[in-house]
C-alpha cells in the first residue's frame, strides 16, 4: 500500500486489479492497473482517480505523500468508470479541490455524480496551468479513448500524461516498462491497442502527427506500466495505426461436425509453406489475443458452418466484434461447410466486403472431397502469398 515516486515530486498513488479478468469483454489474464498521480509542488496536483471499489487504497496511499484534504486540483483525463468512478469519494475529503477536464468531461461527470456543490474548469487544447515551480499543458486527445478525454503534459519534466493511450492491461508491481522487460511491455501494449484503439487508427495517426514536435522525455499512462523512453511505443503506435502488416495469416474457425474445421487445418498448411500461421477457435481461444493477432497479419480466413439457414452463432459474434474493431489493409477468405445451404460463407464475406478486404469465399457442402481439400491446400498458398 505505499506510494512510488517515480520522477521528482511526482508519485504513483494507483491500484493493482489483480484478479479482474474481464475488462467490458477484454479479456485481462494478468488483471490490470488503474494509474493516478501526484504532483506536489506549491500546488497538489492528483492526476486520474481509480476504479470506485479501490477508492480506500487510493486514498490510503495518496495519504502516504500529502493529506488528500489539501489536494488542490483533480484532473480528470477522461471519465470512464475505470478512471473516474472513485470521483465523489475523493471530492469528500478533498472538498477544496478544483477538477480540471474537458467540457465533455464536465458534462459526463455532471451526468454521473451530482455535481453542483464542485468547482469544475474545462481546459481547451494548449491551455497551461502554474502550480508552483512546473506547469502543466493539457492536450486534446478526443476519441483517445473518448470524447472527452484529455492528456496532461508536465512541462519542465517533459512527462506526458496520456490517459488510456500508450496503456496495457496488467497488474504488475514494477511501475516501468524497462523493469518488466520492454518485450513484455510492448506485448501487453499491443493487445491493449488492438482491443481498445484500432478502431481509432485514423485519429491515432492524427493525434502522433500533432504532438510530434512535443519533447516528451518519460510516458506515464493510466494503465500498466509507465515508458522510461518512449521511442518503441510511440514507433509501435503508427506502425498500428498505419495497419504495418507482417508476413502472418491468422485463419479462425468454428464447427458442427469436423468439415469447417477440416477445411481451417488445411487452409493453415497452405499458408504455412509461406508465412506464420495462427490457428483459433473461436469457442476455445480469447477472442482478445486473436483480434490482437489480426492487427499486424497480412490475411485472414474465418470459417464457420451453416446452420439454421444462419451463420454458426459462435463466428457471428466474433465478426460482430471485429466489425466494431475495424481492422484494415488485409486478404481475406470466407470459408465454411453447409448441409443444405451455405448462408455462413456469404455472411462472413459480407463482413470482409464491408472492412474492404480483398475478399474470397470457399464453401463446401458437406465433407470436402479429394479435390476441395486440394482446392483448400491452394487457398491457404494464395492467402500466404
Ligand atoms: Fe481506461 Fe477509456 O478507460
Amino acid at each position: 500500500m505505499k506510494a512510488v515516486e517515480m520522477f521528482e515530486n511526482v508519485f504513483w498513488v494507483g491500484v493493482l486489479d489483480w484478479d479482474e479478468r474481464d475488462f467490458h469483454n477484454f479479456q485481462t489474464p494478468r488483471g490490470l492497473t488503474y494509474n493516478s498521480y501526484l504532483i506536489v509542488d506549491e500546488k497538489k496536483v492528483l492526476i486520474d482517480v481509480v476504479k470506485h471499489k479501490f477508492v480506500a487504497e487510493h486514498l490510503e496511499k495518496i495519504s502516504k505523500v500529502v493529506d488528500p484534504k489539501e489536494i488542490d486540483y483533480v484532473i480528470v483525463n477522461h471519465i470512464e468508470p475505470d478512471h473516474a468512478s472513485g470521483l465523489a469519494d475523493i471530492m469528500r475529503v478533498a472538498k477544496n479541490a478544483e477538477i480540471i477536464c474537458s467540457q465533455k468531461g464536465k458534462e459526463g461527470i455532471c451526468k454521473n455524480f451530482d455535481c453542483k456543490d464542485w468547482s469544475i474548469r474545462v481546459v481547451r487544447n494548449g491551455e497551461t496551468l502554474k502550480i508552483g515551480k512546473k506547469t502543466l499543458t493539457f492536450i486534446d486527445m478526443t476519441m483517445l479513448h473518448w470524447p472527452d478525454s484529455i492528456a496532461t503534459y508536465l512541462v519542465e519534466d517533459k512527462i506526458l500524461f496520456s490517459n488510456d493511450a500508450f496503456g496495457q492491461h496488467v497488474a504488475s508491481e514494477e511501475r516501468f516498462a524497462e523493469d518488466i522487460g520492454v518485450e513484455e511491455a510492448m506485448k501487453w501494449a499491443k493487445m491493449y491497442y488492438a482491443n481498445i484503439l484500432m478502431p481509432l487508427a485514423a485519429l491515432v495517426k492524427k493525434k502522433l502527427e500533432e504532438i510530434k514536435n512535443l519533447e516528451i522525455k518519460m510516458i506515464f499512462p493510466s494503465h500498466g506500466v509507465a515508458w522510461k523512453d518512449p521511442k518503441r511505443i510511440v514507433e509501435s503506435y503508427a506502425k498500428w495505426a498505419n495497419f504495418e502488416v507482417e508476413n502472418k495469416v491468422v485463419i479462425v474457425y468454428d464447427t458442427m461436425w469436423g468439415s469447417t474445421e477440416k477445411l481451417a487445418r488445411i487452409i493453415a498448411d497452405g499458408a504455412g509453406k509461406f508465412a506464420t500461421v495462427r490457428l483459433f477457435n473461436v469457442r476455445k481461444d480469447s477472442w482478445t489475443e486473436i483480434v490482437t493477432e489480426i492487427l499486424d497479419a497480412k490475411a485472414i480466413a474465418i470459417g464457420a458452418p451453416t446452420i439454421h439457414n444462419s451463420i454458426f452463432p459462435p463466428v457471428a459474434g466474433f465478426l460482430t466484434y471485429l466489425r466494431s474493431l475495424k481492422p484494415k489493409n488485409k486478404k481475406a477468405l470466407a470459408f465454411g461447410s453447409y448441409g443444405w445451404n451455405g448462408v455462413a460463407v456469404k455472411e462472413i464475406a459480407k463482413v470482409f466486403e464491408e472492412l474492404g478486404f480483398e475478399t474470397m469465399q470457399f464453401a463446401v457442402k458437406f465433407k470436402p472431397t479429394k479435390e476441395e481439400i486440394e482446392k483448400a491446400y491452394d487457398l491457404g498458398v494464395e492467402l500466404a502469398k
